[in-house]
C-alpha cells in the first residue's frame, strides 16, 4: 500500500508510521523537522518499507498544493492528515494572527493538500482519507477555542467529502482522539482524564481504520461523558464546563 502520513516526526504520525512500516508498504511522511523525519524514515527503512520524507510546513499553501500534485501523479491507498497544533490552555483572547496560524495548520492546509489528491482518488475508484481530529472538537472549551473550532471545521469537512466521495469507492473516515501521550499533550499543566499511551492511542486508531469506521471517537467512556454533558440543559452544561475548567487556582 502507499501511504501518505502528514505529522510523521512525533507522537501519532510517528507511531502510525511505524505501525505501517512493513514490507508490502511504501510510506510518504511530511512533516518540518528534518533530522526527526529522517530518523522516523530510518527506522521505517529498518523494518522493511519504502519510505520518502517531504520536509515542509503545511502552512505554506502553494507548496502544499504542489506536494498534493506530485503525490498525486501515483496510486495512493491512504491519506492519513495527522499534522496538527494546540495552542496551550488559556482563557485569555488568542491575538488573530496565532488563531489565523492555528487554523490554517489544523484545517486550511488539509484542502490545499487534497486538492489534487482528490480527483486521483475519484480516478482509481478507490483509496481511504483518514482525519486525525479530536474529541475537543465535540464540545468548545473556554480554553481551548481556536483548537476546538479548528477541529470542529475538520469534522465537518470530512462529513461532506465522506458523502461525495462514497459513490467512488472512497472511504473517509474521522478518528476522534482523547488525550493520548505525546510532545503536544507533554505540555499540559492540566490533569488529562483517561490519558492514553501513545501505543494505546495508535492501536485504536489503527484499528479504526481497518475496520473502516467512519466516526471513531476514543475512548469511548470520556466520548459518553461529552455527550451526556451535550445533552443538559444549557444552564446546567455551563456551570459543568465553567468548573471543570476554572476551578480554585487556574
Ligand atoms: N495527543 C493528543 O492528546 C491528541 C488528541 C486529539 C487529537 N490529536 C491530534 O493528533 C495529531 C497529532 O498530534 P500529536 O499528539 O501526535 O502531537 P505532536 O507529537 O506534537 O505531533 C504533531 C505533528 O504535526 C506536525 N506538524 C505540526 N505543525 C506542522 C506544520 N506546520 N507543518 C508540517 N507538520 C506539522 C509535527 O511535525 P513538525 O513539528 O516536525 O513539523 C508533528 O509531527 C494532531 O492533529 C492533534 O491535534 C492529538
Amino acid at each position: 500500500m502507499r501511504i501518505i502520513i502528514t505529522g510523521a516526526s512525533s507522537g501519532l504520525g510517528e507511531a502510525l508510521a511505524l505501525h505501517y512500516a512493513t514490507k508490502e508498504n511504501q510510506l510518504v511522511l511530511l512533516a518540518r523537522r528534518e533530522d526527526r523525519l529522517n530518523d522516523v524514515a530510518a527506522r521505517c527503512i529498518a523494518m522493511g518499507a519504502k519510505v520518502e520524507t517531504i520536509i515542509a510546513d503545511v502552512n505554506n499553501v502553494d507548496l502544499m498544493q504542489n506536494i498534493g500534485k506530485q503525490l498525486a501523479n501515483t496510486h495512493i491507498d491512504r491519506v492519513i492528515l495527522n499534522a496538527g497544533v494546540s495552542m496551550g490552555h488559556s482563557g485569555g483572547v488568542t491575538p488573530f494572527e496565532d488563531f489565523h496560524r492555528l487554523f490554517q495548520t489544523n484545517f486550511l492546509s488539509l484542502h490545499a493538500l487534497l486538492e489534487s489528491i482528490i480527483p486521483k482518488l475519484i480516478a482509481q475508484k478507490s483509496g481511504e482519507v483518514v482525519f486525525i481530529s479530536s474529541l475537543a472538537s465535540l464540545i468548545s472549551m473556554p480554553t481551548s477555542v481556536a483548537y476546538s473550532a479548528s477541529k470542529r471545521a475538520m469534522n465537518a469537512y470530512a462529513e461532506g467529502l465522506r458523502y461525495q466521495l462514497k459513490p467512488y469507492g472512497i472511504d473517509v473516515m474521522t478518528i476522534l482522539p482523547g488525550f493520548i501521550d505525546s510532545e503536544m499533550t507533554r505540555k499540559n499543566r492540566f490533569k488529562m482524564p483517561f490519558l492514553l499511551s501513545t501505543e494505546q492511542g495508535v492501536k485504536r486508531i489503527t484499528n479504526a481504520i481497518a475496520a473502516k469506521k467512519y466516526f471513531y471517537p476514543f475512548p469511548f467512556r470520556f466520548y459518553l461523558m461529552i455527550r451526556f454533558v451535550l445533552l443538559l440543559p444549557h444552564s446546567l452544561r455551563d456551570k459543568i464546563i465553567y468548573f471543570t475548567n476554572f476551578k480554585k487556582g487556574s
